[in-house]
């Protein structure tokens, strides 16, 4: 379809509106001969083309798209209704990136000028937002389960090993009394297995801490667990904010991710530790303006397909002898600090993402405001986490 472009307006389409700007939502504003006469900030992002480059064309100079939407646009434009959620392809020409939409088309009364609103969402974020949405569920539905699981076992557990005991206070016979230490020693392991599994319902401890003191600290218990062999290389953005978390939990989460990338690779790899801001992120359904994110890359061999989809789950390993509870536990703090952890896995390259949302406060006060350094001593106090 091959419209003319209509004379331009003298109304400026920024401030008419302007209330569009801050929609986290493409929307683009067309006249009746679908002339492009607005795009919010969102819209500029999503094609990655400014304003300028769109205002006064047509749809058609600006984007190739499918039928979906010229059917959507002729057909508002015949009914005066509004048509929503269509499926729509479509890229900026010249540019290769197609975009999957999901797309409204609202007809807007105003005498002579502006006339279709342009609602467009893309379908991946929408696909990313209900899958997220799923997932939580599924976690917070397994972490009850685990719980529920580890007090019915831990339970009889106390009963089991003091019975042993007093049997292997009575046993004269020290062939026999090897069979009450099995007993005594397995109720042993399984306790302290139930202990972990049961941790994540303390509340976190709150207090201001600079996410470079979580870091450096995991940094030299794995320099100390891995001596040789794994290389750390660090990023660190040192103009962070401090960040509110409880610095045990923290550094538990992190210390998971890292450990797992440490045993993935056998020891032996390279291990990046990289930390940055993040702008307008939404996390668990709240959108934040600030969030810290803390990235661990390795080049090792990536998540294995069979566990993949599950490496959040309780008790799923790919690891011989692991627990499978680290990255649940990981997982489980990060959560109590509103965060997220999302993965992306190839071989040759895994990078975990911890991502920490900003208090406002501090987030809205100066965001290169100094809070630490990267330290490149690794003398921290003997590692004492539980090995997960
Ligand atoms: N960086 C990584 N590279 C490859 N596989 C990983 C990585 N991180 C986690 N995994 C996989 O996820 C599984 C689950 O991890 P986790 O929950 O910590 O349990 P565990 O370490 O006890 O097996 C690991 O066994 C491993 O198969
Ligand atoms: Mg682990």
């Amino acid at each position: 379809m091959t419209v003319p472009p209509a004379p331009v307006s003298a109304l400026s389409a920024g401030s008419a509106f302007a209330g569009l700007d801050v929609l986290v939502t493409a929307v683009l504003m067309l006249d009746d001969r679908f002339t492009v006469r607005y795009a919010n900030p969102a819209a500029e992002n999503l094609f990655a083309l400014s304003r300028n480059l769109m205002l006064h064309h047509t749809l058609d100079e600006v984007f190739s798209h499918d039928e979906a939407l010229s059917t959507a646009l002729t057909a508002a434009r015949t009914n005066h209704a509004g048509y929503s959620d269509y499926d729509v392809k479509l890229n900026a020409l010249g540019r290769a990136e197609v975009h999957h939409l999901i797309c409204s088309v609202t007809p807007i009364d105003l005498p002579g000028e502006f006339r279709y609103l342009l609602e467009m969402r893309p379908i991946t974020q929408q696909i990313k937002a209900a899958r997220e949405e799923r997932i939580l569920d599924q976690t917070q539905a397994n972490r009850e389960l685990v719980r529920n699981l580890a007090h019915e076992i831990r339970n009889p557990l106390g009963g089991i090993r003091g019975a042993a005991q007093l049997l292997d206070a009575e046993l004269d016979r020290a062939d026999l009394r090897e069979y009450t230490r099995v007993v005594m020693q397995e109720a042993d392991r399984l306790q302290s297995l139930m202990d972990r599994m049961l941790t994540p319902h303390r509340l976190p401890q709150l207090g201001a801490l600079n996410i470079h003191e979580v870091v450096e600290r995991v940094r030299s218990v794995i320099v100390a667990e891995f001596p040789d062999g794994i290389r750390i290389r660090r990023d660190y953005d040192t103009s962070l904010p401090m960040l509110s978390g409880d610095r045990e939990q923290l550094i538990q989460a992190v210390l998971n991710i890292v450990r797992n990338a440490a045993q993935a690779m056998d020891g032996h790899g390279e291990i990046e530790l990289r930390t940055r801001i993040a702008r307008s992120i939404t996390l668990a359904r709240r959108r934040y303006r600030h969030a810290i994110t803390l990235q661990v890359i390795d080049n090792g061999p990536g998540i294995s397909d069979s566990v993949r989809e599950r490496v959040f789950y309780p008790l799923v390993s790919g690891r011989e002898g692991g627990s499978g509870l680290g990255l649940t536990l990981a997982q489980t703090f990060i959560n109590q600090h509103h965060g997220t952890i999302e993965f992306d896995s190839v071989p040759g390259r895994t990078c975990f993402t911890v991502i920490v949302p900003l208090p406002e406060e501090t987030a809205a006060g100066a965001p290169g405001a100094p809070s630490g350094h990267a330290r490149n001593d690794a003398t921290t106090s003997t590692p004492s986490f539980a090995a997960n």
